[in-house]
């Protein structure tokens, strides 16, 4: 049997995520032997968007490829990498959003022999961008892969607020990608499943940044927000224990099924 490890990071918020991925990412390598670890970087350079150095950094930590979302565009120094031909073969961005955005919504890789698709998709319930439908963006990005042979494994990033979205989503391409998962809300949760036709699911993989904080941000930051001071700006906070959210799928390439889902949920000092 021929199997290959994929591992999977939810939103790096900040300084502390990337600084936690580079302090455990060797271990978690030495434990689940990946084949390919992907990391979600809307947040990674101060919480919104990325740069060259932030990028330069995270695939210094050990990440291979990466996916993102709405606040991959705030930071402009983010956007000509986006653009990046380089860069663009593994950085993609949500694709189902206004076309003339920097950026792609979809990566084709090739690992032991196996191409492995990577979609990047946005949800529209409660998310601060115009996105169009992702199940019928997924839809177009079907009709080409289905045609293919050999088939490619196909994950996707949904990255989005609502878990009835994106659990919705997972059941409507149920036996058509090999893996979905959710990004976004930054919180893990702890439904890592395999659907009745074989597509593996977990509503959302959580962050990589500070443990003790309201989605990553200094909290207290974030509470004022809740008292009336609503402009009030989100604060990073860059020492403290960091917790890392994730998942390694491994799957068995003779039969393009999933051996196991296993979720990831470490706190380290930083
Ligand atoms: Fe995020
Ligand atoms: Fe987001």
């Amino acid at each position: 049997m021929q199997q290959i490890n994929l591992m999977f990071f939810g939103d790096v918020v900040g300084k502390i995520g990337r600084k936690a991925l580079a302090k455990q990412l060797p271990v978690l390598k030495e434990q689940f032997k990946p084949d390919l670890t992907v990391a979600n970087v809307e947040n990674l350079a101060h919480g919104r968007g990325l740069t060259e150095t932030t990028m330069k950094e995270i695939v210094e930590a050990g990440i291979d490829a990466f996916t993102s979302g709405h606040h991959v565009w705030e930071n402009p120094q983010g956007i000509p990498i986006l653009n990046d031909e380089n860069w663009s073969k593994k950085l993609i961005r949500p694709a189902n959003v206004d076309p003339k955005l920097a950026g792609q919504g979809i990566m084709r890789l090739k690992i032991k022999g196996q191409e492995i698709v990577i979609i990047n998709l946005q949800g529209q319930l409660f998310v601060p961008q115009e996105t169009s439908s992702p199940f019928l963006a997924f839809d177009r990005f079907w009709q080409e892969i289905s045609a293919q042979n050999p088939k490619p494994l196909v994950v996707v990033d949904l990255h989005a607020e609502a878990t009835s979205e994106k659990m919705a989503f997972a059941n409507y391409v149920d036996g058509r990608a090999n893996l979905v998962f959710g990004t976004h809300t930054h919180v893990p949760t702890a439904d890592a499943k395999i659907l009745p036709k074989g597509t593996g699911y977990c509503t959302d993989l959580g962050m990589v940044g500070l443990h003790d904080s309201v989605i990553g941000f200094e909290k207290n930051s974030s509470i004022k927000r809740f008292l009336g001071e609503t402009q009030s700006a989100y604060e990073l906070q860059n020492n403290g224990p960091a917790e890392i959210n994730g998942l390694v799928a491994a799957f068995n390439l003779d039969t393009m099924s999933i051996i196991s889902l296993t979720k990831i949920r470490e706190i380290v000092d930083i």
